[in-house]
């Protein structure tokens, strides 16, 4: 483990523009259930019923009361983890180009990240479906006791502000996570997957684009193949060890 920690350490201080790639796995450490893998909702939950737009649209009961009984009650218990702040201290390095996320948490933006992707979009915000006001999660979640769908002040259902399946990720948030795929040195990919596209086709767009690809999860991926470093190990683990002690810039 020593020797591929500073194979790492090294790579890392000799880029300058690195992509992080966040997915699930990278909460998982902040009580954060992750969708596959060990544990995930996907094996208690069918994603085509609960996480799915046209199921929601027949019938948005179902979603909403994942948001209610297991979603959002964990997200208020959890901060982020020391993975999160490793990635600011990456950044403080003027290291770190851009973090792009699959995550809805917020977690990057609070652990203090400036630049910051979100594919998959936020759960802290609520939209609704008609006429497109903005509530805060915090608000619609008291109403869901007795609410289900909660409903805007137009009358229209409530969505929460996140990409289900079947939906197209915004288009701004994946035009920019392609470029930054595109001109980073190096890409990170940490706690993902990598089986959910589009979101999984940048690691090798940068791949393509000359960056080395480095990933860090628990499980292997489809593209450990085509990767130049990867560790089955904790991304927040790895990601804290690379940095202690410091870089050579
Ligand atoms: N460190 C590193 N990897 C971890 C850790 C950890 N502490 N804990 C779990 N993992 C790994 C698992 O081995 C798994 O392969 O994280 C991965 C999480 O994979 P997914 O749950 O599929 O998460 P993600 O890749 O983000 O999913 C993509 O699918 O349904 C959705 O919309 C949801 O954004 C999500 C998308």
């Amino acid at each position: 483990m020593e020797e591929i920690i500073s194979k790492l350490k090294k790579l890392v201080s000799t880029s300058d523009k690195i992509v992080a790639f966040t997915g699930a796995g990278f909460s998982a450490e902040s009580g954060i259930s992750t969708f596959r893998g060990a544990g995930g909702l996907w094996s208690k939950y069918d994603p085509s019923i609960y996480a799915d737009i046209n199921y929601f649209i027949k019938d948005p009961s179902y979603y909403w009361s994942f948001i209610r009984d297991e979603r959002y009650p964990t997200l208020k218990k959890a901060k982020p983890n020391d993975g999160h702040y490793a990635l600011v201290e990456l950044e403080r390095y003027g290291k770190l180009y851009r973090v792009i996320t699959q995550n809805i948490d917020g977690f990057h933006q609070i652990a203090g990240s400036s630049d910051v992707i979100e594919l998959h979009g936020n759960s802290r915000n609520v939209n609704c479906m008609n006429c497109e006001k903005n509530y805060n999660m915090d608000d619609v979640f008291k109403k869901l006791e007795k609410d289900i769908p909660p409903r805007c002040s137009c009358g229209g259902v409530l969505k929460p502000a996140t990409v289900l399946f079947g939906e197209p990720l915004p288009q701004y948030a994946l035009e920019m996570a392609k470029l930054a795929s595109k001109n980073c040195d190096m890409f990170l990919v940490l706690g993902s997957s990598l089986v959910v596209y589009p979101a999984a086709s940048l690691p090798r767009i940068a791949k393509k684009n000359g960056a080395k690809l480095v990933i860090i999860n628990i499980d292997p991926t489809p593209l450990d193949h085509i990767a130049d470093i990867v560790i089955n190990d904790s991304a927040s683990k790895v990601l804290t060890a690379v940095i202690n002690g410091g870089l050579n810039e």
